[in-house]
Parts: C-alpha cells; structure tokens; sequence
C-alpha cells in the first residue's frame, strides 16, 4: 500500500471574511493530514482561495475597490486564520495566480480540442446569487432553490462541455468504487440526482456581463465559470510537486469539503476528469454543517456567539479539540457556549489534565523528577492483571486510530483516546499511589509500577491526540520526558525509566465560569 497522502480543502470565496465553516473544512483537512503523517505517511495537504466570480466581483464593487485590490486585501483574512490555527499546508493557491490561469486555459483547450466543448445560444433563469442557470422545473415560487433569491431571464450565447456524455460512465464509477463518496448516505444522494438525466454544463460566462475571469482561450469574449476555474484548482496547485518517493501528487486522497458542493465535486469535476482523461480522486468527503444554538449560521441569526472569538478566548488546541471531538463526520453539529465549556472541562480539564498532573507531580515528589523502572519490564511479574487491562485500553486506542483514519472517524478516535484516559483515572482511584507513597519499600515498589503504568497511558494519549492539539500535546510529551511522537512511538513500553520530567504545566486549565467564581 502505498504511504503517501494528498488531501485538499475546498477553496474559499474571499467575498468575506472567515467563519467557522472554512475553520472546520480546514482543520479537518489539516487534522487528517497530521494523523496520516503520524501514521508513517508522506502526507500533505493544500488550501487556497476562490477568487474570480460575480461573488468576488460584487464584494469588490460594494467597497468601491477593483477585484484585484480586493483579493490582495482578503486573501490574507484566510493566511493569517489558518496561520493562527496552526494549519500545515504545503501550498497555499490563489486562483488569479498566474500558473493556475495558465493550467486553466490548457485545460479548456484540451477539452475543446478533443471535441468536449461546444457553444450554443442559451436561455434560462439565472441566479446571480448561485452563479449559475437552473431549469425552470427546479425553482422554488419563481425563486432559486439554493440561495432563494430571484432570478432572471437570459439569453445568451455560451460555451458547453458535454457532462450528460459521461452520466453513465459515473454511475458505473461510483458503484465500483463504494468509498469514493463519504459518508454513504451522500453516495445514495448523488447516485439518486443521477437518476435524472444530466444536462451538459454550462462553462462560459460572457465577458459583457462578467469581467473577473480567465479568459477561454478559444474564444477571449469570455470568461471561464468560476466553479471549473475553482475545481481546476486540485491539479494546478500541485502539478510540479513530488512525494518523498518521487511519485505526483495527482490522484489527491481526500477532497474534504462542505455538503453543500457535493455536486459540484462528484458530478461537475468527475466528468471533468473523464473527459479529459485523467484520474479521479480517491475520496470525497462531504462533513456537515455547524449551526449556533441549533440555528443555521447566518450574520443576522442574533445568536450573539461568534465561534472564532473562541480561539482567542480560550486557545488554539482546544478549539480545535472541539471541533474534531464535537462533529461526527459527515452529521450537522452545533455550537454553543454550554457545550464548549462541557466539553473542555470533562474531557481536558477533568480526564486527560487532572491524570496528566497526578503522574507528573507523584514522579516527581516519589522519583526524583525520573520516570521510574518497572523491574522486569511490562512482561515481568510486577506488570499485574490491572496494568494489562490498563495496556489494553491503550493498545485498543492506538489500533482503533489506524484502521479508522482512512475513514475519517475521528471523535469515534477522541472517544477510544479519553477511554484510556478514564481508564487510567479509574486505575489510580483503585491503586491509590498516594497512599502507597507513604508505605515501605514493597509499596514503593508497587508505586514504580503504578506511576510507570501512567506515564505510558498518558504519552500514548497525547500522541494520539497530537494531531489534533500539537502544541498542547508536544508540551505533554515533554512534561512526561517522552521521547519524539513518531509512528514508533505508538506502543505500550517505550518508556525506559529514567527519563527525567520537563517542567509541571496546568496543560488544561478548567474553564471557570463567572457564575461559578
Ligand atoms: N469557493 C467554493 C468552493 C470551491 S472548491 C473547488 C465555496 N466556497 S465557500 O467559501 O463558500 O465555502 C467553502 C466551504 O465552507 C464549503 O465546504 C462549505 O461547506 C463550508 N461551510 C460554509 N459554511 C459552513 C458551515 N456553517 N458549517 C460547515 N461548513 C460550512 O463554496
């Protein structure tokens, strides 16, 4: 199998600035990435920015300013975010880069040399707010059905690549590969939208109604659909990048994205791809959406909460933490400030933080500051019925991880990860390590085993955790005098005893609300 991994996030709009959307989109992306690198993987990821289109245009026009002068100015909301949240690309694309446009406009002239493209003079209701036509039959009280706003009547003439070709073609794909659209319930979704037939796609924009394009370049009148130009993006960015092994990094693993561009990523870009005749990605990822106190997000919900203060307020990691831990991949969550503060205080505060200080101060005052060695090792006579079980729950989270990375299961990860640490908690509850520090020499002996028993539980739950909190975790390993969190890392008994703790810090500080003060 091969140990390389290439997953996108979709590109933002930059008609306005981030929210907790593209925050999840990228963490997620960002997070998959680091636990496949954990897992021995030359893994990477891209991100970027979407910004030609009527969006961007309009955005730019309402501040009085050009579209350039405006993504210059905006695309940088996005750097300084992912920046902020610790997010690890390998290239960061902006779709008015020069090597993209070029990309762009090659890949168009292979479509039309081929015979994919063809113009024909168009009319239908257009949505400005969607960008894009629909058929009479699916809009809603005149209205268009996704943004709900009006549209009007156009005739033009515009350009066509012929995705209705490839219906079939798709059809068969996707019931070949029952992984490539995640979750499953997406897979029927899009496998029922093919059951109609498939109109070829419109991919042209006049330039008379459009500037802020790539131009085509068989006919410079117009500008490419900002939707080709976006998808395109997965290629361009990458094209002259290389794995450790020197492989490309075309087909991408994973394009992570938002249910609500479903279609434009495994109907418009697939057929796409079949037309030209290249690979298809191995997955697509549709997560879901986060709503505020229940409500769908939208500036005018009055909820009050912004989740992006919640980074400054209370960190990077546990936002992060949260993110990952609270969204079943794939299902809608919410976020409000109960369960934030449930969520940081019992799992971090409480279980992971409270056992991470009880080990760290117990080795300290009983050891000299030394992990301590277990006479005979784990498979000595002193490792006792307990400490395997406790081993077991550790084992049990390091192999959950591995066989459900690549289906993207993480809070199911978190949940095996806090098992351990519960575990461990219940174990020092039954040892009492703080009564056997005040006995002889059998009972400090007994405190090695128990204290060592902590140390691993605790390492191997911070590695595993690595990928979603870093920095937190890398100050966890420290504090225990762990060595490097690397795959190798990942088992029970690398511990030697003698590795001297780095400082005590209160990693996970319980957040303490004013009522409770
Ligand atoms: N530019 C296109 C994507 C092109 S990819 C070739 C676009 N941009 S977007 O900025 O509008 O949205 C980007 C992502 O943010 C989508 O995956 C979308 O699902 C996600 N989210 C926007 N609001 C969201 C929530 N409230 N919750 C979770 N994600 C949502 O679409």
């Amino acid at each position: 199998m091969s140990k390389n991994f290439y997953a996108t996030t979709p590109i933002y709009y930059v008609n306005d600035k981030p929210h907790i959307g593209h925050a999840y989109s990228t963490v997620l992306t960002d997070v998959l990435t680091r636990f496949h690198r954990l897992f021995g993987f030359d893994a990477s990821f891209m991100t970027g920015v979407d910004e030609h289109g009527q969006k961007v245009q309009k955005a730019a026009a309402a501040k009085g300013v050009s579209p350039q002068a405006h993504v210059d100015e905006y695309n940088l909301h996005f750097k300084n975010l992912w920046a902020k949240l610790n997010v690890e690309y390998i290239h960061f694309i902006r779709t008015t880069d020069g090597y993209h446009k070029d990309f762009v406009r090659d890949v168009l002239q292979k479509l039309y040399d081929k015979g994919e493209i063809y113009s024909k003079e168009y009319s239908g209701w257009y949505s400005v707010g969607e960008e894009r036509f629909f058929e009479e039959s699916e809009l809603v009280d005149g209205k268009d059905p996704i943004s709900h706003r009006t549209v009007e009547w156009l005739q033009e003439k515009n350009y066509f690549f012929k995705m209705s070709k490839y219906q079939q073609t798709l059809i068969d794909y996707i019931n070949a590969n029952p992984s490539f659209i995640m979750p499953d319930f997406r897979k029927n979704e899009v496998l029922g939208f093919l059951k109609q037939p498939l109109n070829d796609l419109c991919i042209s924009r006049p330039k008379s109604r459009l500037a802020w394009g790539i131009p085509l370049p068989f006919d410079e009148d117009f500008v490419t659909y900002v939707w080709v130009d976006a998808l395109v993006n997965y290629i361009s960015g990458v094209q002259n990048f290389k794995h450790k092994d020197g492989s490309a990094f075309w087909p991408a693993d994973f394009h992570i994205i938002g249910k609500d561009i479903l279609t434009t990523h495994s109907v418009y870009w697939t057929t796409i791809l079949f037309a030209l005749g290249w690979q298809q990605p191995k997955h697509i990822l549709a997560h879901g959406w986060w709503l505020i106190d229940g409500s769908k997000m939208s500036k005018t919900s009055g909820t009050g909460i912004n989740p992006m203060d919640y980074v400054d307020n209370y960190g990077v990691d546990v936002f992060r933490y949260f993110l990952i831990r609270e969204m079943v991949v794939g299902l809608d969550a919410t976020f409000s400030h109960d369960s934030f503060v449930r969520r940081i205080n019992s799992d971090l505060a409480n279980d992971l933080g409270n056992g991470l200080n009880r080990i760290h101060k117990l080795i300290l005052s009983n050891f000299d500051g030394k992990i301590p060695a277990v006479a005979g090792g784990i498979s000595g006579s002193s490792w006792g019925e307990q400490e395997k079980e406790l081993e077991g729950y550790s084992a049990k989270a390091i192999e959950f991880a591995r066989a459900n990375i690549g289906e993207v299961k993480l809070s199911l990860v978190v949940e095996e990860v806090l098992n351990s640490v519960k575990a461990l908690n219940r174990y020092l509850e039954a040892t009492v390590p703080w009564k056997l520090s005040k006995g002889g020499e059998a009972e400090h002996e007994k405190l090695a085993v128990v204290l060592y028993a902590g140390a691993e539980v605790l390492r191997i739950a911070l590695a595993l955790l690595s990928p979603i909190m870093p920095q937190k975790c890398e100050v966890g390993r420290l504090m225990l005098g762990a060595p490097i969190i690397d795959e190798n890392s990942l088992r029970f008994g690398v511990l030697q005893g003698g590795e001297t703790l780095g400082k005590g810090e209160a990693l996970f500080p319980r957040i303490v609300e004013k009522t409770e003060e």
